[in-house]
Parts: C-alpha cells; sequence; structure tokens
C-alpha cells in the first residue's frame, strides 16, 4: 500500500470479544498494515513514548480502533493521547510531527444506530460523542476521517460480524491506497 497504515488497537477485555477479534484478524496481516495491540503491548499501561512516536513518524493513516466505553475511548488509549502526543512534537509551535497524516477512528458500540441521534435515547451522534478525539487529530494537523462504526454489536450474529470484518477491510485497504 502506498500509505502505511498503523492501528492503534485498544481492547481492555479482548478475551471477552466477539467483535474486534474478528476485525483484529481480517487486518493485521494485510501488506502495509501494522496492527499494534496496546493492552498487549502495555499490560502495565507504562507506554513507551520514544516508541510511539516512532511508530507514528512510519506511518501515514493511524487507526483508533477500540470499543465504545462510556461514550469514550478506553483509558489506556487516552493514556497513550496524554502521554505520546507531547507538546512541541504533535502540537505547538515547533510540533509538527504528524503534520498531513490521517486519522481514522474505527469503533464498535453496544448501542443501535438509532440511539445515536438528536431523537434517540442517547442525543447525540457518535462523531459528536467522539469531538475530543477529533479536536485533538485537528491541533496536531491531521486530517479526521469520519468515524466508522459497528454499532450493535450485542445483537450481532456470526454473519453480520463477518460483513462488518469484510468492510473493515475494504475501509483499510482504501486508506492505504490514499
Ligand atoms: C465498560 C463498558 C462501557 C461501555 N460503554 C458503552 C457506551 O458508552 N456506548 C455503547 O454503545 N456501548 C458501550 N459498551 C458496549 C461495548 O462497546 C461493546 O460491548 C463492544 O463494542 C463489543 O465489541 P467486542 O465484542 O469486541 O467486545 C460498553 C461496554 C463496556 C464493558
Amino acid at each position: 500500500m502506498p500509505r502505511p497504515v498503523l492501528i492503534l488497537f485498544a481492547h481492555p477485555s479482548y478475551e471477552k470479544s466477539r467483535v474486534h477479534r474478528r476485525l483484529a484478524r481480517a487486518v493485521r496481516d494485510l501488506p502495509g498494515v501494522t496492527l499494534h495491540d496496546l493492552y498487549e503491548a502495555y499490560p502495565d499501561h507504562d507506554i513507551d513514548v520514544k516508541r510511539e512516536q516512532a511508530l507514528l513518524v512510519a506511518h501515514e493513516v493511524v487507526v483508533f480502533q477500540h470499543p465504545f466505553y462510556w461514550y469514550s475511548v478506553p483509558p489506556l488509549l487516552k493514556q497513550w493521547m496524554d502521554l505520546v502526543l507531547e507538546h512541541g512534537w504533535a502540537y505547538g509551535s515547533h510540533g509538527h510531527a504528524l503534520r498531513g497524516k490521517a486519522l481514522q477512528v474505527a469503533m464498535t458500540a453496544g448501542g443501535r444506530d438509532m440511539a445515536y441521534g438528536p431523537e434517540g435515547f442517547n442525543r447525540h451522534t457518535f462523531r459528536e460523542f467522539l469531538l475530543p478525539v477529533e479536536a485533538t487529530a485537528r491541533l496536531c494537523g491531521m486530517t479526521f476521517n469520519a468515524p466508522w462504526v459497528v454499532s450493535g454489536t450485542h445483537a450481532m450474529t456470526d454473519a453480520a460480524i463477518a460483513e462488518a470484518a469484510d468492510g473493515y477491510v475494504a475501509l483499510i485497504r482504501r486508506l492505504g491506497e490514499g
């Protein structure tokens, strides 16, 4: 792929996962893709900032792949943002390391689409809930793509999960091709 893709995968309980297990397996061996499992790499949440920054520099597209947890990202991904996106490196007058790269959220949610909108149970869209991530991308000079969301996971059949995995492969390929 012309644009190398870094998938930052953050699932706090991978052993119980139905959906991300399939999504991660579907994309992990695609050419040009690095799947980086944060919970596996940092079981003590002790993030190696320099290693993470080097990974970011080596890729053009960054994907946050995670389940929606309390209308937000899982804690290790937030910790990653807090530590890795340093002032003077990722943002600020001398922080240009991420400028021009793309950020894609690839997320799963237990709630259904109809629950996420002005008239829905949760009153806001997925994109609205992800505003802190979007604003972070913008501050770092990255392009923020519309979030890719697999919703209604609690009621998904195996066939629907397989279809979502195909959709995810297509998304990652498109991102890599630019
Ligand atoms: C602690 C916790 C918080 C969650 N918060 C939300 C939420 O805010 N909105 C939502 O739609 N689903 C929420 N869920 C459901 C998960 O997003 C859902 O189980 C997950 O995306 C399914 O993917 P998996 O099979 O890979 O685990 C939550 C689940 C857990 C365990």
